[in-house]
Formats: structure tokens, C-alpha cells, sequence
């Protein structure tokens, strides 16, 4: 098997951290499988944002070119304002690279205590729509200084880029248990909203296996609170996808817990796989970030780059490490540090069946 190119980008705070722990990881597994990944490291990120004046070069996506897969940590610092860092890195890279879906799969893990009642029992995907939205910049300030500022931001949504989030969520939701739920905020939000219904509605009726339910963006907030156990595809626009997915990390753990994948369906650009989390300057530099959002963020790349063995050996170790309480990290309850789970999770995938 050829080697397989990977960019990685470790950022700033405990992306650098939970990146370190997550690549031996990696590396064991893809090498079990009889593959071997070729690593090329950016840095790309505050600490150059100081340097340079831009968090990433010009010719950013012209040096991701050609390589399948990026492996994101984290951007942010508490020292520079976080809209340069978070529009000059990551939301640069998904825009300039039409990454057009962000895919967020959240689980119970046994032994993972979490703030529910019942914390085994889910198994959902947020498929987020990744370029529009909220955040496609347009907009302005005005009337800085007199008393009665004002500042604009458009939503921005089109037909083409709804439905091939919607076709993405319907694929996938075939491969799984065959239902999606539309978030929308269509009673208040009249133009934007409405359009994702009835463009989504067309989809869903292209898949007519897949069972296709709408639901409001503050109904599903609480519906997730009080039983998320019959979700599987949440399908949502780029706001309610970036807030409902911190709310599903929380329900298996919290933010430690949750990885994800952006992606261009059947599009030749890379795809970038990052934790959900930010750079957590709270516990930056302690040595106690939770490495799981990030090296399962990393197993969802092995499946990417045609490794779907490595990345089930990763998942089944991550599971293994999980069901021992003296190897969880603070935010989980525990007193781990990120090196004594991230060693655990490698000595897991050393150890398992060969793949
Ligand atoms: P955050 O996700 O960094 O932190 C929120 C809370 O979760 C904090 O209490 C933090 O300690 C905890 N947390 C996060 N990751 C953890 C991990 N691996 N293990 C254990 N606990 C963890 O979000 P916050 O505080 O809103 O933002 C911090 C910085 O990160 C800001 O500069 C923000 O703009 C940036 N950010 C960057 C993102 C990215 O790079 N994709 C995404 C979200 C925020
Ligand atoms: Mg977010």
C-alpha cells in the first residue's frame, strides 16, 4: 500500500496537545493495517497570526492541494480577537475549500458518565451545512460614534448548497437507521428557512426509505435534552448545526468527546477532520485536555482515506480506554492526564486483533 499523505495542523491552545497524543495513534493503527501515513505539519495559526499578520499564507489551500486529508487541532487565543483567527484559519479553510458539509457524529460511550439520567443509548450524526448560512461574512458596521450603531449580518442561503447537504444526510441516513430530522426555524425566519423546507422536502422525497420528520431549531433543543435516543441525522444549516452539536457533546460527555469531519462530497479537495472543541485556553497548558474528540476525529480520516480497518481499531480503543474510569480525564470526572489516556488508547489499538 502507498503511503498515505496527511497535512496536519495543530493551532493553538491544546490543539497542539490533543494532535501530539492523537498521530501515535494513528500511525499504529495504519501501519496494523498495513499502511503508512506521511505527515507533513503546518503552522499555521495564532503564533503566526503574531509573526506574519495572517494566521494561515495566501497560497493556504494551493499547499493543501493534492493531499487528501488535513487533521485540524484547534485556533484561538485569548490575546487576539477571535473573529481574525477563526476567519483566517478555520472558516478560511472550509470556504475556500467548499467544504460543503460538516459531519458531527455524537454516542454514548459506556463507562463516560454524563449529565443524563441515562447516558448509553445514543447514536446520532449532525450533518451541518458548512459554507453559508450565518457565516458568509456579508454584512457590516456603521455609525461608529454616534450613539446609534448598527451592525448587519445576512443569512445567506441558496438552493445549491441546501440540497447537497440534504442529499449527503439522506445517504447517510440510509446507511444507518433510515431517519432524518430537518432543523430549521421556518414559523419565524421566512425566506431562508422556508426555502430549506421545501428544498429538503424534495430530497426527502427522492429517498422515500429514509424517514423524513422537520422540527424547530428550539423544540429540538429540548427534544435533545429530554430524548435524543430515537435521533440518528439531525440535518441542519450552519448556525443551529455549530450551537446544537456543543449541546449533543455535552449529552456524552462534553466537549472532549467530539470529533468531526468536513467534507465535499465527490469533490477532489481535501478533507479536513477536527475536534469540535476550540483551543480551551482555560486548560491549555496543564496536560489535561481530553485527546478523544481529536483522535476520533482522526479515525473518521483513516475511514476517509480508505483505512475503514485502522479506523474501527481506533474506535474500539478509544471504547476500551473509556470503560476505565482511572484513565478519564478532569472533564470527564477523572484525574488523567492527556498522555495516560492517549497511551492507554495506543497500547488498545497494539494490542487488538489484528486488522
Ligand atoms: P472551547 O471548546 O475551546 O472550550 C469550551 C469548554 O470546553 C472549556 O471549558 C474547555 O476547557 C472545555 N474543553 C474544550 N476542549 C476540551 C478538551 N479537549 N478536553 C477537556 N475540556 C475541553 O470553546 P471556547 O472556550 O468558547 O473558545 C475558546 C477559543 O477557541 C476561542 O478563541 C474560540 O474562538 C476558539 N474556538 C475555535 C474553534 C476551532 O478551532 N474550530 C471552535 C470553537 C472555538
Ligand atoms: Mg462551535
Amino acid at each position: 500500500m502507498p503511503d498515505i499523505r496527511i497535512a496536519v495542523i495543530p493551532g493553538d491552545g491544546v490543539g497542539p496537545e490533543v494532535i501530539a497524543a492523537t498521530l501515535p495513534v494513528l500511525h499504529a493503527a495504519a501501519a496494523r493495517a498495513g499502511a503508512r501515513l506521511d505527515i507533513r505539519e503546518f503552522d499555521w495559526g495564532g503564533e503566526r497570526y503574531l509573526r506574519t499578520g495572517r494566521a494561515m499564507p495566501a497560497d493556504a489551500v494551493e499547499q493543501l492541494r493534492g493531499i487528501p486529508a488535513v487533521l485540524f487541532g484547534a485556533v484561538g487565543r485569548p490575546d487576539l480577537p477571535d473573529h481574525e483567527l477563526i476567519w483566517g484559519l478555520i472558516i478560511g479553510l472550509r470556504q475556500q475549500l467548499d467544504l460543503a458539509v460538516n459531519v458531527r457524529p455524537v454516542r454514548s460511550w459506556p463507562g463516560v458518565p454524563t449529565v443524563l439520567r441515562r447516558s448509553d443509548g445514543i447514536d446520532l450524526v449532525i450533518v451541518r451545512e458548512n459554507t453559508e448560512g450565518e457565516y458568509t461574512g456579508i454584512g457590516g458596521r456603521a455609525h461608529a460614534r454616534t450613539g446609534v450603531e448598527l451592525g448587519v449580518e445576512v443569512a445567506v442561503h441558496s438552493r445549491s448548497a441546501i440540497s447537497r447537504a440534504a442529499r449527503y444526510a439522506f445517504e447517510l441516513a440510509r446507511g444507518r437507521r433510515g431517519r432524518v430530522s430537518l432543523v430549521t426555524k421556518s414559523n419565524a425566519l421566512r425566506h431562508g428557512y422556508t426555502l430549506w423546507d421545501s428544498v429538503v422536502a424534495e430530497v426527502a422525497a427522492q429517498h422515500p426509505d429514509v424517514e423524513y420528520e422537520t422540527v424547530l431549531v428550539d423544540a429540538m433543543a429540548a427534544r435533545l435534552v429530554q430524548r435524543p435516543y430515537d435521533l440518528d441525522v439531525l440535518l441542519c444549516s450552519n448556525l443551529f448545526g455549530d450551537i446544537l452539536s456543543d449541546l449533543t457533546a455535552a449529552l456524552v460527555g462534553g466537549m472532549g468527546m467530539a470529533p468531526s469531519a468536513n467534507l465535499l462530497p465527490g469533490g477532489d479537495v481535501p478533507a479536513l477532520f477536527e475536534p469540535v472543541h476550540g483551543s480551551a485556553p482555560d486548560i491549555a497548558g496543564q496536560g489535561i485536555a481530553n485527546p478523544v474528540a481529536c483522535v476520533l476525529s482522526g479515525a473518521m480520516l483513516l475511514d476517509h482515506v480508505g483505512l475503514p480497518a485502522a479506523a474501527s481499531a481506533v474506535r474500539d480503543a478509544v471504547a476500551t480506554a473509556l470503560r476505565d474510569p482511572s484513565l478519564h480525564t478532569p472533564d470527564l470526572g477523572g484525574s488523567a492526564t492527556t498522555e495516560k489516556l492517549a497511551k492507554a488508547i495506543l497500547a488498545a489499538v497494539e494490542d487488538g486483533p489484528a486488522t
